[in-house]
């Protein structure tokens, strides 16, 4: 059973992430943050790219994004550093786009979307390389 956190969240994200974006939300993105993920949150793109370095991201790693909303930054990250990625959030719908946003660059063999909350993630211990999240409180 959720908690009501959960249910906020998974409420509240839902909402957003039905809203389709357009060439304007998607200039907008491109000029504050520097990409367009569909990002929902302050993570840009050269933070996205501080973060692979500081982990040592690399082909064959498998990293595990937690509240990854429409996919950013993991699958930014799984793109560049040329890594496997998971993707979990609450809401279904931000990982649906995701998983198009994944095949539009090419990576969907090296992506997959769980849904689950953070408090009770379905992997075993030393699944992943490495773990982010941002922008997310749970
Ligand atoms: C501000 S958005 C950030 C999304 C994405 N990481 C980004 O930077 O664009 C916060 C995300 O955290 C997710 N979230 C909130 N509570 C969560 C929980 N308990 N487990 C997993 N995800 C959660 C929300 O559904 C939402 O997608």
């Amino acid at each position: 059973m959720r908690s009501r956190d959960e249910q906020d969240a998974a409420a509240t994200f839902s909402e957003r992430y039905g809203r389709p974006a357009s060439d304007a939300t998607r200039e907008l993105e491109r000029l504050v943050i520097g990409g367009d993920f569909g990002a929902n949150g302050y993570t840009t793109m050269a933070q996205a790219d501080l973060i692979a370095k500081r982990l040592g991201l690399r082909g064959g790693h498998r990293l595990l994004d937690v509240g990854s909303g429409r996919g950013w930054p993991g699958l930014y990250l799984a793109k560049v550093a040329e890594c496997t990625v998971v993707l979990t959030d609450v809401p279904e719908l931000g990982l649906r786009t995701a998983q198009e946003r994944a095949a539009v660059e090419g990576i969907a063999e090296r992506s997959a979307a769980v849904v689950a909350s953070a408090r009770r993630l379905p992997f075993g211990v030393e699944s992943f390389d490495a773990v982010v999240h941002t922008d997310v409180l749970c």
